[in-house]
Parts: C-alpha cells; sequence; structure tokens
C-alpha cells in the first residue's frame, strides 16, 4: 500500500470487518466518504505507528458504530522544539495492514493537506489543564493537540471517538474541549493496554532498548502499588512517595489528582481519584495512568 493521493481500496483480511478499508488521504475525499455513510460513524485519532493498545480502541470503536474512521497523522504543532518529531515511527503500509478490513477509512494526511498555513493562523488553546503535568514538561503540547483533534473531529464528523486512558491528562483535556466548544460527539475512554509484563503499550516504546524496557516497569509497579493502597488517600500518596524516593527510573511526577480539576486530590478528597506517572527512560518518556477510589484518609 502506498501513501499516493487517491482513494485505495485494500484487500478484507479480517472477517468480520468492512468489506474494504479504503486509504484516502485528502479533505476532500474524506468529505465525499463521510456523507456517503448511513448510520453511526466512529472516529479513532492516532498518530499511526499502530500497536494492539490501538486495537483496543478500533474494537471498542466497532462496538459503538456502524462505520469507523481511523485517522493516521503525526501532527508537529504538538510537537515542541528538540522533540522527537522527526524521529517518531511512521510506517503507513504496516499501520494499513493492521486494521486492514477492520476500519472502513483510514484518514493519512499530509502536513501540507493538514495544514496549509503552518502555523495556522487560528488555533485552539487548552488553556490552565494545558499547563501543567505533561504540558509543563511540553510547552504548547496540548494546544496542538486540541487544535488537530478539533480539525480531526470536524472532518470526520463522528457520533464518537474514543481515547485511552493512559494519556489521561490528554482525555481530560479533549472531554474539557468536547465539553466547552459544544462540539457534537462523544468521547469514549478505552483501557490501558499493557505488555505481558504490565508495561502499557506505546508507540515510544519502540525506543526502548531490553534493558530499558525492564526499566521501565517501575511505571507499571508503581501503579500496582497505588492501586493496592486503595482506598487509603495517604496509601496512595505514599505508594507514590515510595516510587519517586527510590528513583528507578527519571521521574518527573507520581501523583494523586482530583480528576475533575486536575490538582493534587486535597487531604479531604474523597471518591475517584487519577493517579499519573511520568518519567524517562533512556531518553524517553514514558507514561502512565490507572483511576483509584479513595474512601478513607
Ligand atoms: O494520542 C495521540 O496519538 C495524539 O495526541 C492524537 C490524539 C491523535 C492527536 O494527534
Amino acid at each position: 500500500m502506498t501513501h499516493e493521493n487517491t482513494a485505495q481500496e485494500t484487500t478484507a483480511a479480517h472477517g468480520n470487518g468492512p468489506a474494504r478499508t479504503r486509504l484516502i488521504t485528502t479533505k476532500a475525499e474524506l468529505r465525499a466518504e463521510r456523507a456517503a455513510m448511513d448510520g453511526t460513524v466512529a472516529a479513532v485519532l492516532t498518530m499511526g505507528s499502530l500497536h494492539e493498545g490501538h486495537l483496543a480502541l478500533v474494537r471498542r470503536a466497532r462496538e459503538l458504530a456502524d462505520h469507523v474512521i481511523l485517522t493516521d497523522f503525526v501532527n508537529p504543532l504538538q510537537f515542541g522544539p528538540g522533540e522527537d518529531y522527526e524521529a517518531y515511527p511512521r510506517d503507513l503500509e504496516a499501520d494499513l495492514a493492521l486494521v486492514d478490513g477492520l476500519v472502513d477509512l483510514v484518514f493519512a494526511p499530509s502536513v501540507q493537506e493538514m495544514y496549509p498555513v503552518l502555523p495556522p493562523t487560528v488555533s485552539v488553546t487548552a488553556g490552565r489543564a494545558g499547563t501543567v503535568l505533561e504540558g509543563a514538561a511540553r510547552p504548547g503540547h496540548f494546544d496542538g493537540v486540541v487544535t488537530v483533534v478539533t480539525k480531526l473531529l470536524q472532518l470526520t464528523s463522528p457520533h464518537v471517538s474514543v481515547f485511552g486512558r493512559k494519556d489521561a491528562q490528554q482525555l481530560a483535556i479533549i472531554q474539557a474541549l468536547v465539553a466547552d466548544l459544544e462540539l457534537p460527539v462523544r468521547i469514549e475512554p478505552v483501557e490501558i493496554q499493557r505488555e505481558e509484563t504490565g508495561l502499557a503499550r506505546s508507540s515510544r516504546n519502540a525506543y526502548l532498548t531490553p534493558a530499558g524496557k525492564e526499566q521501565a516497569l517501575a511505571l507499571s509497579r508503581t501503579i500496582a502499588a497505588a492501586l493496592a493502597a486503595a482506598p487509603s488517600l495517604s496509601g496512595i500518596r505514599a505508594a507514590l512517595a515510595g516510587a519517586l524516593a527510590r528513583g528507578e527510573i527519571a521521574w518527573d511526577y507520581a501523583l494523586a489528582l482530583d480528576p475533575a480539576t486536575l490538582e493534587e486530590a486535597g487531604d479531604d478528597h474523597r471518591g475517584e481519584v487519577l493517579v499519573v506517572l511520568a518519567g524517562k527512560v533512556e531518553g524517553t518518556r514514558l507514561l502512565d495512568a490507572a483511576v483509584a477510589v479513595a474512601t478513607a484518609p
């Protein structure tokens, strides 16, 4: 499958999916294909380099709608200077092979197609929520995310769009985007997919050596320890503090947040707590997250 500027068909490979998966690279083609779809539509927005975690999104999308559109676009706006935009893994042929017969359309535009003017004249900002945690480490990242997500949701016009819980802050910001800008789409969170070792699946795991992958297990071990300490809020915090103190990876943060505000859960917080972790292994930034329920101090 080549990335040409015309719609292409791939052969169905997965039985009960749509008979054909079409590769679309222009906004005009996407709009025409979308307008011709009967029934409900789910959008799976990705930056490609698809893995089992994305397939879980696709499977959930297929449960939720009659048609699935997968977008495959490495968005330059969400990478800062010195980040891995150029190096970010790209393999459209492998992506197409993986979702062939599972989705109706793959939309894989060029940067020029998505952004005739770069940076765009008008863009969306994520506000305060976009400046903390990942946003503090990656200034402008979430503004780039919400700008491309707004464009992709406009273009695909889905009834529902699925997002993984690993990128917990991204999920919270996209939920706020949809609510604040009255976008007519439902956001459906999907559970984190893990490798057999427990490591959360991520396209960036491809950067890690076997030793790095071993080291990265500090993230999933810390999630497990925090969940085991629930329902005690102080127990959850102690598990996170213990991980930071051990310093098995170059931690950026390990925090228990109020999911509504993305601020640290106060001593009297009860109910859901969003546990978020970020750190670097072999220079690669990795995330993990979980929702715990705190009913005791
Ligand atoms: O989560 C991602 O892969 C990206 O941030 C997204 C939502 C596709 C926007 O580029």
